[in-house]
C-alpha cells in the first residue's frame, strides 16, 4: 500500500512540512510506501486554459505534474498540507489542484481517502478557510475526506520549525494520518 503526502509550502523544512512528516508517521510504522512531494522541490505552472487535454485527457504544459498524477494514479491515500497565504493555500499548491483538471475523466484519486493541514501565523489566520479549500478539492476529484480529531489539522506556527514546540499539534497531525490509514485499510478490503 502507497501513501502520498503533498507539501505545499515553497520552503525548506517548513512548519507544514513537520506536520506532514507527523501525519505520514503512522503509514511508516504500518509498512506503506511513503511519497513525499515537496512543492518546494517541483516545477508545476498553473493551468493555461487551452482546454486541449479534452481531447486525450493530456495536459501540453511540460513540467512536473505528470509525475504527480503518476503519485496519484499509484496511492492509496494522500495527505495534503499547506501555509495560509492569504487566508488560501499557496500558489504553488493551488496550480497542482487546478492541474488535475487534464485528468478528471479517469479520476485517478477517485474513492481515495485524504487529509488536510494547514498552519498559518495568526489566530483565526485563515486556516479553516484553508482547510475547506483543501476538502472541498478532494471531493472535486471523488476523494473521501478524513477528519483528525475533528477536523483537518490547523495550527498557528511562524518561522520554520516554530511547530516543533508544539506537541500537541504534532499529535494532531499523527492521528489524522490515523484516521486517514484506518479508511484506506477498510476500503482496500
Ligand atoms: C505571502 C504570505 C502570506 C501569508 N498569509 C498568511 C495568512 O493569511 N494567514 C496566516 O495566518 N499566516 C499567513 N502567512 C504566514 C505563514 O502561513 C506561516 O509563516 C507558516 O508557518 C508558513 O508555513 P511553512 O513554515 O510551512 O512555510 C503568510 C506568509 C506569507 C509568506
Amino acid at each position: 500500500m502507497k501513501v502520498c503526502g503533498i507539501s505545499g509550502t515553497p520552503r525548506i523544512n517548513g512548519n507544514s512540512t513537520i506536520l506532514l512528516d507527523h501525519a505520514l508517521s503512522p503509514f511508516k510504522k504500518e509498512g506503506w510506501e511513503v511519497v513525499q512531494i515537496k512543492l518546494s522541490e517541483k516545477k508545476i505552472l498553473p493551468c493555461n486554459g487551452c482546454d486541449k487535454c479534452r481531447n486525450n485527457g493530456t495536459c501540453v504544459i511540460d513540467d512536473d505534474m505528470a509525475q504527480v498524477i503518476d503519485k496519484f494514479r499509484e496511492c492509496d491515500a494522500l495527505i495534503v498540507s499547506t501555509p495560509v497565504y492569504y487566508r488560501t493555500p499557496t500558489a504553488q499548491l493551488m496550480s497542482l489542484f487546478q492541474r488535475y483538471y487534464s485528468v478528471r475523466e479517469e479520476k485517478p484519486l477517485s474513492l481515495k481517502p485524504g487529509g488536510a493541514i494547514a498552519v498559518g501565523r495568526g489566530t483565526g489566520g485563515g486556516q479553516a478557510i484553508t482547510i475547506n479549500i483543501i476538502y472541498t478539492w478532494m471531493l472535486s476529484c471523488g476523494m473521501v475526506c478524513v477528519p483528525g480529531e475533528l477536523n483537518g489539522v490547523t495550527a498557528r506556527a511562524d518561522a520554520p520549525g516554530d511547530i516543533l514546540h508544539q506537541p500537541d499539534r504534532l499529535l494532531q497531525a499523527e492521528a489524522l494520518g490515523q484516521n486517514v490509514l484506518r479508511i484506506a485499510a477498510s476500503l482496500s478490503r
